[in-house]
């Protein structure tokens, strides 16, 4: 779980019944960005133990999927969300889709993913960039044209050329660091609009 004592966000989400503190940064991302829509197809990148899952579980309704992949064992079970443990560097995307059945492209492309921090500020931005650079890759194959990509990367000197990447395939590239991001952490979000394939 990722409550932190007398923090103001752990104890909303522990109210709210939310798995993690982490549920509002996708919150404020997709309430000022407008991401993730009813009956939307989402795949959720890092995705424990599982709080953007239940927010875009809410979101999507009953018609819509959220697959959720981690290294870790993902914590929720709803109807229209799908759980999978596995590592991004080596699952083969396309027959998880094959195995759950997804029959179109993915309408929204979600990425928390996060390196083990290392204590070196350059290796765990490097790590960052990686699992960012992952993300992309499976956006490219699996999101639908005009779909929307969201991607957490521990800000360093790469920052700006992924954003210029971004550029080139999506309609419109944001940055934000959400209120809920902790004031020590180098996170922030990557928020790409209307994929250009
Ligand atoms: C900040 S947590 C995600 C929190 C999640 N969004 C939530 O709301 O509950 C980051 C996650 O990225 C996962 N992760 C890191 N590298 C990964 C990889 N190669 N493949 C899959 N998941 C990975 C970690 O296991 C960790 O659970």
């Amino acid at each position: 779980m990722s409550y932190k004592p007398n923090d103001h966000f752990a104890r909303k989400a522990k109210d709210e019944n939310f798995v993690a503190r982490s549920v509002y940064k996708l919150e404020e991302i997709d309430v000022r960005f407008r991401i993730i829509s009813s009956d939307d197809f989402v795949l959720d990148l890092g995705a424990s133990p599982g709080s953007w899952m239940q927010y875009s579980s809410r979101k999507v309704g009953p018609r819509g999927k959220v697959l959720g992949i981690d290294l870790k064992h993902i914590n929720v079970n709803y109807p229209n969300t799908i759980c999978v443990k596995g590592d991004m560097n080596e699952l083969k995307m396309e027959e998880l889709i094959t195995k759950y059945n997804i029959a179109k492209p993915f309408d929204v492309v979600l990425s928390d993913m996060a390196p083990n921090t290392t204590g070196s500020k350059f290796v765990d931005q490097c790590r960052s960039l990686d699992l960012c650079v992952i993300a992309l890759e499976t956006a490219h194959k699996f999101l639908k044209p005009n779909g929307n990509f969201v991607c957490k990367q521990f800000e360093g000197e790469d920052t700006k050329g992924f954003c210029d990447d971004l550029k080139k395939c999506f309609k419109e590239v944001s940055i934000l660091r959400p209120k809920s991001t902790q004031s020590s952490s180098k996170e922030l979000f990557l928020i790409a609009k209307g994929y250009q394939k």
